[in-house]
């Protein structure tokens, strides 16, 4: 038989595993009496013991650490979530030819015992069958119950199977069959997890999203008898996990080669401290006062007055650490024995006690039963002769006794107190000799059992030179604190000097990092392991590079999530109570902070109810109580915790979400409105009401103008005085003077159409030539049009002229390349005609813009001044007859390209969307453009243009063409940054600006700019 835990062979009949001392039996949750695994019933009362379930059986009984209960887990998706989850696909391998020759009923009995080896070992470590087939499994680890080690289980659960695999199969080879080799893959990503309520009642949990996929994929990459896991599995699981690469592969679905590596065991690195100490520890900084503590209590042990100190804080914070550093101290003064207990161990019986008295007898893995035997009893023997009477149930403990010891005729409770009895004499005893340090680590994960010894030994202590130190995370419960050697140490994060101390001895003084660092701390806000995951995932990923000193490689604004980080905040976030959980998420959305009206009217929950929910995520330190507006309101205690919950939600609620606050905020802040306009335009422009969002943003937009004012009319009049000294003018004019040059020039040809990059080109005093010569206009109505729903696709139509137009003749043919590829022609006769049937509306293509001709624009498309109006006239600011919306020239800066970028990652911020004529190349701040108004600017040694207008942006900004997407934020991207007063036209969000040719000329890329006015 194999260990259930370690999956080294156990001695037929034995109950533990002499190598990690798990159990194996199931105990009854009522007599306490043992079943072998597999049994359903216990054999003593009846009561149902859970057995090895089926997969739509999954229950809490072999499923370790299901903190949430099962009628929560249902509820807290019930509309789905999006989680980082493992997947685990398993397959026997060539399972058809296994059973070829087979009677189904002998092919089943061959079969099913390996499924369902595969099912126990997921459920052991906590996971859940999504999906069983004929001849393999599909599970997810971290969802519906979340485990903040959800991919370390996973790969357990894998390196399991594979050792039982190989067991059966040597069994049945034995038998004649034919022998069973399975293929397991394993990878880590977000998905979302729906639950789907079956017929009977029943609720099954379904992973959705493209990491499911590659997980299954992996699954057929795998070496036969093997695992094969992905680069984010690694990542997570390098140093307690074995890897072997085995390079990249081409994966069906995925564009780039995958990294695949084959998981050959388990690694030396069980626990974060060795892990951390496998990569190097961080400089230790701070926490004197709680090391000053931590050393009082050991010089009381020595003398004498025994100490039972816990440290407590949330994952991360430096529990260990602190420890380790004490040890530095007082390991050669004092006997050290440490033990922990792991996340998926609350079944495991007495495994850290096992390991600690494995750690004490000096029993090593290569050592036989004998040799274990005989190292318990000679270093009993010579500790105290006396204790002879304790070393059988030592022995039993560490499943080293004989089958015939009478002890396995003792009933349960009475073995169970003497063995605690025997090994607290033993730790008294060993105390007489020496002061005794007994480390116990993370009791949030504490067996029953072990839990019960504790207690008699903390009951113990006072009088024996011993220092018990224990930690643990906020959640966790004791019943220490009224004894009078009991001392519990709060450990808070790490503060402002000390965090930064710790990033300056990870990544150098270096001036230029001085942003990140700020970054780093806010958002960890202080806790050390944040702190060194979000390092190492900034030099993973190439953001952060070691050339001698750190550099950044790349300026950034935000910080991404590490996923080992993500997966203790989603954990602890999961832990609560749904009805709690729901109103986190819900505050997420809010906010950082959020008022207690603004609260109720989102949550419309009853004030009482309210009260009880916001006092709950309180006392868990998720939030903190604050005043807002002289009203009693709440923050996030951490923006990460922030973050996690808002990721948790699907795009679709968190949109019902941002609208529901909108109309909150109107509500409750009804007489105070303008206070409100930028949460306004943030919640709508967010939510599924993107008008609201973008007349909002207009007015939020104005107030930042406003405030921009303020504050450029301080910098000028500061300026105005340093300019008075000759070295600041000088500066001036060299920074007019080496200016910016023309990075790219672009051409419509068709109005509304895609553009053409030239290399080169004449402007008239039309503009360029060839520019906007064309249009399709709507003969019955007059009307040409710009961001109409019905002209957004003729974005994706490329026209281009079949010669080069010339200032002086006729507008050249035109060839149209259309998005399925086909080509239409101005000289066809039924282009007018074909083009009407796609666009169905009668369209004309006019080289020379009628009289009259108007401009359609969706209502409110401009905010403010425009929200009543759908049309105006064309070439406002242009020659008669021309196709510009306004001026027959269009200038970007690069720099206010770039600045918008960085502002909004994600988004997509091509030349394209805001079809310029002329993008310029600048290092200067953005929105340069906005100072050239009304100036004179001479391009390349000819062309001379004066700046008219900045240009204002509408959604045209925003639609989808070829492979940019449709994206509403990149409007909302350019509010928040520029907007900029245009008289009558109101104050509108504007990117780059409007110019008039002065001096027509040639142009080409790379000219420079001068101003010659
Ligand atoms: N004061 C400190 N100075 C420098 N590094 C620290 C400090 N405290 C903790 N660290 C580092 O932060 C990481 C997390 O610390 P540690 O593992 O002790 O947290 P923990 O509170 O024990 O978390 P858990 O509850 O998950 O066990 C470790 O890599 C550790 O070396
Ligand atoms: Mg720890």
């Amino acid at each position: 038989m194999l260990c259930i835990q370690c999956h080294l062979e156990v001695s037929e009949g034995k109950r533990f595993c002499s190598e990690c001392g798990s159990a194996q039996f199931l105990q009854c949750p009522k007599c306490n009496a043992a079943s072998p695994i597999g049994k359903s019933f216990c054999a003593d009362c009846g009561t149902s013991i859970g057995g090895t379930p089926s997969p739509s059986h999954q229950t809490a009984s072999v499923v370790a650490d299901r903190t949430p209960d099962t009628a929560n887990d249902a509820k807290d998706v019930k509309s789905g979530e999006r989680k980082v989850i493992t997947v685990l696909f398993a397959d026997i391998k060539g399972s058809m030819e296994l059973i070829e020759n087979l009677d189904p009923e002998d092919a089943r009995a061959i079969v099913e015992p390996a499924l369902q080896l595969m099912i126990d070992a997921v459920l052991h470590f906590g996971g859940y069958v999504v999906q069983t087939t004929g001849d393999g499994i599909f599970a997810m680890f971290g969802a519906p119950v979340v485990h903040e080690d959800h991919s370390h289980r996973a790969l357990y659960a894998a390196l399991r199977m594979q050792a039982e695999l190989k067991e059966y199969s040597a069994r049945i080879s034995a038998d004649g069959h034919q022998p069973v080799q399975g293929r397991v893959g394993v990878h880590t990503g977000e998905a979302v997890v729906r639950p789907l309520k079956l017929g009977n009642g029943q609720i099954e949990y379904t992973p959705i999203g493209h990491s499911t996929s590659l997980g299954a994929r992996l699954q057929t990459l795998a070496p036969v008898g093997s695992i094969a896991a992905s680069e984010a599995i690694r990542q997570l699981c390098e140093g307690s996990c074995e890897f072997n690469d085995l390079g990249l592969a081409k994966v069906k679905g995925v564009s780039d080669l995958v990294k695949v590596y084959e998981v050959t065991g388990l690694g030396k690195q069980r626990t974060r401290m060795q892990r951390s100490a496998g990569q190097g520890f961080s400089k230790f900084v701070g926490r004197a006062r709680e090391l000053d503590s931590l050393r009082y209590a050991a010089q009381q042990a020595q003398a004498g007055s025994g100490q039972v100190v816990a440290i407590v804080a949330e994952a991360g914070t430096g529990k260990s650490r602190l420890i380790l550093e004490l040890m530095n101290d007082f390991r050669s003064t004092t006997k050290v024995l440490e033990t922990s207990s792991v996340s998926h161990g609350k079944t495991s019986y007495c495994l850290p006690l096992i390991e600690l008295l494995q750690s004490y007898f000096g029993i090593e893995a290569q050592d036989n039963e004998q040799k274990r035997r005989g190292k318990v009893s000679d270093k009993i023997e010579n500790l105290d002769p006396q204790l002879k009477d304790i070393q059988p149930y030592l022995l039993n403990l560490l499943n080293l006794n004989d089958e015939d010891d009478p002890l396995l005729q003792m009933d349960e409770l009475t073995l169970q107190s003497q063995t605690w009895e025997s090994l607290k004499r033993l730790l008294v005893r060993e105390s007489v000799n020496q002061t005794l340090t007994l480390i116990f680590e993370d009791l949030h994960w504490i067996d029953d059992q072990t839990q019960e010894f504790l207690n008699l030994l903390a009951d113990s202590i006072g009088t024996a030179k011993i220092l018990l130190i224990v930690n643990y995370r906020p959640e966790y419960i004791h019943r220490w604190n009224s004894k009078s050697y009991f001392t519990q140490i709060r450990l808070d994060p790490l503060g402002d000097a000390t965090a930064e101390e710790m990033l300056t001895a990870m990544l150098g003084d270096n001036e230029q990092l001085s942003d990140l660092k700020r970054l780093i701390f806010e958002k960890s806000s202080g806790t050390p392991f944040f702190m060194e995951e979000m390092v190492k995932a900034l030099f993973d990923d190439g953001t952060l590079a070691r050339d001698g000193n750190v550099m950044l490689t790349k300026k950034l604004d935000e910080l991404d999530i590490p996923s080992s980080v993500q997966a203790i905040l989603a954990a602890r976030i999961d832990r609560l109570p749904a009805h709690a959980k729901e109103i986190l998420q819900t505050l997420s959305v809010i906010g950082k902070e959020f008022s207690i009206s603004l609260i109720s009217a989102v949550t419309a929950s009853s004030p009482e109810k309210l009260d009880k929910q916001l006092k709950e995520l309180q006392l868990g330190e998720f939030i903190y109580e604050k005043l807002i507006s002289g009203e009693k309101g709440y923050i996030f205690k951490s923006a990460l915790t922030q973050d996690v919950a808002y990721n948790t939600l699907l795009i679709e609620r968190r949109k019902i979400l941002h609208e529901k606050i909108g109309v909150s905020i109107e509500a409750v802040y009804h007489f105070s409105i303008d206070d409100h306009i930028a949460a306004l335009a943030y919640h709508y422009g967010r939510s599924n009401n993107i008008d609201a969002g973008i007349q909002y943003l207009t007015h939020s937009g104005r107030q930042k103008l406003m405030e921009a004012r303020k504050k450029s009319e301080l910098i000028s009049h500061n300026s105005l005085t340093k300019a008075e000294s000759p070295e600041a003018a000088s500066v001036v004019d060299d920074q007019v003077a080496t200016l910016d040059f023309l990075d790219s020039i672009w051409r419509y040809p068709v109005k509304s159409m895609a553009g053409e990059a030239l290399q080169s080109v004449f402007v008239s005093d039309k503009g360029i030539v060839g520019d906007r010569v064309y249009a399709f206009v709507n003969e019955e109505s007059n009307r040409t049009a710009v961001v109409r729903k019905w002209a957004e696709s003729l974005l994706n139509y490329h026209p281009y002229f079949t010669s080069e137009p010339d200032p002086n003749s006729p507008v050249p043919p035109l060839r149209i390349v259309m998005p399925s590829g086909d080509t239409l022609s101005s000289v066809d006769s039924d282009l007018e005609e074909k083009i009407s049937t796609l666009f169905e509306r009668k369209l004309k293509l006019m080289t020379t813009a009628p009289p009259g001709l108007l401009i359609e624009v969706p209502v409110g498309t401009l905010g403010g001044a425009l929200s009543e109006v759908t049309e105006f006239p064309l070439a406002g600011g242009a020659p008669a007859g021309a196709f510009f919306d306004y001026g027959c020239l269009h200038l970007i800066a690069s720099s206010t390209l770039n600045h918008f970028q960085k502002k909004y990652p994600q988004g997509r911020f091509d030349v394209r969307r805001f079809r310029p004529n002329l993008v310029i190349h600048s290092d200067a701040e953005p929105f340069v453009e906005n100072a050239w108004v009304g100036r004179n600017i001479m391009i390349g040694q000819e062309l001379i243009l004066r700046v008219s207008i900045p240009c204002p942006r509408c959604i045209s900004v925003t639609l989808a063409q070829d492979d940019l997407p449709r994206d509403p934020s990149i409007l909302r991207a350019i509010a928040e940054q520029n907007m900029c007063d245009l008289g009558d036209f109101g104050t509108l969000p504007c990117a780059g600006v409007y110019a008039e040719v002065i001096k027509a000329g040639h142009i080409q890329r790379g000219d420079t700019l001068r101003f010659v006015d």
